[in-house]
């Protein structure tokens, strides 16, 4: 655990009740044990998206869509999130799911590997959400950080992996490898000097930057 058990109840009970959509993508991806954002991770992106009146936000994992949906209902009118999913079954979910919930105009899904598609796009992009493999994290920013206008969020997910970062260890879920992979990925983004950023202890640990 990141946060102490206390302040995990607390946020707990001040989450609002998920639609009937979400509630569902919820227990599919809890039954299926599909790694999908937490609320609190939800409404982070979703305020990061609203504040800054995003239009173009591109997204590395979709899973079956639950990031996807707290984006898209933050975006501007006549916005998009493109969205990198290479699980066909993942990826069919999310269109159902995104569909049901009413935001499918504002997705631009893609069953395709993120690497090949990012390089496919052009720029510029509001806003950036990473949570694909962890150790393909550099690749997806390399491709990434040219999509960035000035100004523009990039929001990465796990970066503190249950807290076995800061350990610098694994705890039997993270690998040791992942962890090593994780904290090497956190100082080069931190250092990079296209952007600014910060790790934020909400969920998994949220890595926030804006590009320069
Ligand atoms: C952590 S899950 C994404 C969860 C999703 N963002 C959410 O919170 O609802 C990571 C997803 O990335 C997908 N993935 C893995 N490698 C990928 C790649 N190279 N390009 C696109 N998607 C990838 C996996 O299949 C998996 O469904």
């Amino acid at each position: 655990m990141i946060v102490t058990d206390a302040v995990s109840s607390y946020l707990a009970g001040l989450r609002p009740e998920p639609d009937p959509v979400l509630a569902e993508m919820q227990a599919q991806g809890e039954r299926e044990r599909i790694p999908i954002v937490g609320p609190e991770t939800g409404m982070l992106l979703h305020v990061l998206a609203a504040v800054g009146g995003a239009t173009r936000v591109v997204e590395v994992g979709t899973a079956i869509g639950v990031s996807t949906l707290y984006l898209a209902r933050a975006l501007a009118p006549g916005g998009t999130v493109v969205s990198f999913e290479i699980d066909e079954a993942r990826h069919a979910a999310a269109r159902e799911y995104l569909g049901r919930a009413g935001v499918l105009d504002r997705a631009d899904l893609r069953l395709e590997d993120a690497r090949t598609g990012l390089a496919s796009l052009a720029g510029p992009f509001e806003m950036a959400f990473i949570d694909g493999v962890k150790a393909q994290y550099s690749e997806y920013l390399d491709e990434l950080l040219p999509l960035l206008g000035s100004g523009a969020v990039l929001a990465v997910d796990n970066v503190l992996m249950s807290g076995s970062v800061a350990e610098g260890k694994g705890d039997g879920h993270w690998s040791d490898e992942q962890v090593a992979g994780a904290r090497a990925f956190n100082r080069r983004l931190l250092g990079d000097e296209r952007l600014t950023g910060t790790v934020t202890p909400v969920g998994d640990g949220v890595l926030v930057a804006v590009a320069r």
